[in-house]
């Protein structure tokens, strides 16, 4: 694992060598600390902070001033990972202008990439984007901002005119300077078939191993995602969720019993101010016992 900052040339260099990389989504500093720690290769300031994060039901409800804040916290503690910003729905779609300065908002709030959804119908805008000088990702398969037009939360890709559909998309988006791309929920084999046609590393998040690295959600490997979404890719590394319930319950307890705080929460008095506050004590209320 190289030591120095990741950059789109080191991830580029990964795949050649046959090397996976590691993506995490993060949203909040102490988190994309850990992660950098970890030795992540990269951290995906991801729109799925809608729900993650805000308890949105859906990533449409997000916006940039949102993301931006997401952004400069990740961006802080990333030393080594590098970074990239989600452009949440309509920052791009509207106009190629439009794109660039959002993804530029994205690079000022100190993001080292930005990514998109959609195919060959975005390829403009990743275009106009890279030609400011910005390293944009493609995402593709599942578009989370697009659902309502796939009919839902749906694997795609299924028969070998869907992945060639795929392919087709990566292909103008590789035209178009992206530097990656990323497949969500693609059966292992069909993503296997875009990967092999692409000259960019592909990743996945539930679109199996054959890829050249993998992404999750930080809150659904960590245990902390609050709702009932449930999907077949992801897989638990801790309970961190149910550890924050615990400990905060102890801490009610602790409290409605008196034994929070004890003497070593407690700032000790002076001996001489000791003995004058206990004199002047008088109080108003019993205190509770
Ligand atoms: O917002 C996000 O975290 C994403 C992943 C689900 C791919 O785009």
């Amino acid at each position: 694992m190289p030591s120095q900052k990741v950059t789109v040339a080191t991830l580029a260099a990964l795949r050649a060598r046959g090397e996976r990389a590691v993506l995490i989504t993060a949203y909040d500093y102490p988190t994309a600390a850990f992660a950098d720690r970890a030795g992540v290769d990269a951290l995906l300031v991801g729109d799925s902070a809608a729900m993650t994060m805000l308890g949105l039901p859906s990533t449409l409800g997000i916006g940039m001033p949102e993301m931006l804040v997401f952004a400069r916290a990740v961006a802080r503690a990333a030393a080594r990972a590098l970074v990239i910003g989600d452009l949440p729905f309509l920052s791009y779609q509207p106009a190629d202008e439009e794109a660039v300065r959002n993804a530029g908002a994205f690079l000022q709030a100190g993001c080292d990439a930005v990514k998109c959804e959609g195919g060959a119908r975005v390829a403009r805008r990743v275009r106009a984007m890279t030609d400011a000088g910005i390293a944009v990702m493609g995402h593709l398969g599942l578009t989370p901002q697009s659902a309502a037009q796939l009919g839902g939360y749906r694997v795609q890709g299924k028969s070998l005119a869907a992945a060639n559909r795929i392919v087709e998309d990566a292909l103008a988006l590789e035209q178009a300077g992206a530097f990656a791309i990323l497949l969500e929920a693609v059966p292992a084999e069909a993503a296997a078939y875009v990967r092999e046609r692409l000259r960019v590393p592909v990743y996945g998040i539930g679109a199996g191993p054959e890829l050249d690295g993998q992404l999750v959600i930080s809150h659904d490997v960590l245990g902390t995602f609050v709702g009932n979404i449930n999907p077949r890719f992801v897989r638990r590394y801790a309970e961190i969720g149910a550890a924050i319930e615990g400990a905060i319950r102890c801490y009610a307890a602790d409290v409605r019993a008196g034994g929070f705080p004890g003497p070593e929460q407690c700032y000790p008095l002076p001996p001489e101010g000791e003995a004058e506050i206990r004199r002047a004590r008088r109080p108003a209320a019993p205190a509770p016992s």
